[in-house]
C-alpha cells in the first residue's frame, strides 16, 4: 500500500450524476491488480469528512489512472469539483483484486449502476491478455448507462434498463442466462440484491466457473483496522476490505 497526493488531470461527466475523474501517480497507479481499490481523503485540508473513501480503479493508463463515481454525499460531491492540478490524498492499491484465468477464457462481465466501474479495467486487462469478453450493464433508465464508447472495442456491450428506455428490458440478471452456454467465466460488482438475484439465477449447473464479486460494503479504513466491513459468509467472518472485496459469489450469497 501506497500513500500519496494524486494530481487530478480532467474531470468529466460520464452520465447521469457520474463523473470520470482521471489522476496521476506512479505509486497508486502501478502493479495494481483489476478489482483493487483507492482510499480518497475527500477534503482538501483538516479531516472533514473525517473517513476517506474507497473507490474502485476504473481505468490504468501507465502512471494515470481513473476513478468513476456516482455523486450521493459530501465527498463524491468534493471529488466532483475537483480541477487540473489539484492534489487529492489517497491511499492503495487496497484489498485483493481478480486474478483472470490463466488459459483463454470467454468472460461475463455484470454490473449494477457504479458497479460497472472496476469491471472496465477488468476488460481492459481481460482483452489486452486474449480473453473474450461480454459486458453486461445495468442500469434504471438510458440516461444512468455507461456509453459504449467506455469499453475497448474488442467488448459486447450489453445494456438492460428498468423502464426499457434502452437495451433490454428489466434487471441485468433477468439476461444473464442467455450467455451462460458461452460463458467460461463470471465476475460482477453492484448491489447486494443483485449479487442475491444472481446467486439464484446460476445456483443450478453454472456453478463449474466459479462466479466471483466484487463487493461495496461500507469501509471507513479500508486496511483491516477498524473491522468495520465486516460480513459473514460461508467461510466465517470476513473483511470486506483485506479478505475481499473479491469473493467467491456462492461464500456469501
Ligand atoms: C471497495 C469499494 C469500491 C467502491 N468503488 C466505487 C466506485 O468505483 N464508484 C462509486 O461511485 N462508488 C464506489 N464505492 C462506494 C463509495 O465508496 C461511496 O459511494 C462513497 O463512499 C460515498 O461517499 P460520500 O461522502 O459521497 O457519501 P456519504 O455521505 O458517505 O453517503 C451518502 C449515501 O451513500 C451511501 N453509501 C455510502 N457508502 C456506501 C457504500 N459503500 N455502499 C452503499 N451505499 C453507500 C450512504 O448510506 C448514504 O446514503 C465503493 C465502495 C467500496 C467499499
Ligand atoms: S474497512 Fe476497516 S477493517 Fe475493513
Amino acid at each position: 500500500m501506497n500513500v500519496a497526493e494524486a494530481v487530478v488531470l480532467s474531470t468529466e461527466p460520464a452520465y447521469e450524476n457520474a463523473f470520470v475523474t482521471w489522476f496521476a501517480s506512479e505509486a497508486l497507479a502501478r502493479r495494481r491488480e483489476p478489482g483493487q481499490f483507492v482510499m480518497v481523503h475527500c477534503s482538501s485540508e483538516g479531516c472533514d469528512p473525517f473517513f476517506a473513501r474507497p473507490f474502485s480503479y476504473h481505468r490504468v493508463d501507465g502512471d494515470r489512472f481513473a476513478l468513476l463515481y456516482t455523486v450521493v454525499g459530501r465527498g463524491t460531491a468534493w471529488l466532483a469539483r475537483r480541477q487540473p492540478g489539484d492534489r487529492v490524498r489517497m491511499y492503495g492499491p487496497l484489498g485483493r483484486g481478480i486474478r483472470l484465468p490463466r488459459d483463454r477464457a470467454n468472460i461475463l462481465l455484470v454490473g449494477g449502476g457504479v458497479g460497472i466501474a472496476p469491471l472496465v479495467d477488468l476488460a481492459e486487462t481481460a482483452v489486452s491478455r486474449g480473453h473474450q469478453v461480454v459486458a453486461m450493464m445495468g442500469a434504471r433508465t438510458s440516461a444512468a448507462l455507461l456509453p459504449p464508447g467506455a469499453w475497448p472495442k474488442e467488448v459486447e456491450y450489453v445494456t438492460v434498463t428498468e423502464d426499457g428506455s434502452a437495451g433490454l428490458r428489466g434487471l441485468v440478471t433477468e439476461h444473464v442466462g442467455a450467455y451462460l452456454d458461452w460463458a467460461t467465466k463470471l465476475y460482477a460488482c453492484g448491489p447486494a440484491p443483485m449479487f442475491a438475484a444472481l446467486a439464484d439465477v446460476l445456483r443450478g449447473n453454472s456453478r463449474r466457473m466459479r462466479p466471483e464479486i466484487l463487493m461495496e460494503e461500507r469501509m471507513p479504513c479500508g486496511w483491516g483496522m477498524c473491522y468495520g466491513c465486516a460480513i459473514f459468509t460461508r467461510r466465517g467472518v470476513k473483511l470486506c476490505c483485506k479478505d475481499g472485496p473479491r469473493f467467491p459469489l456462492f461464500d456469501v450469497f
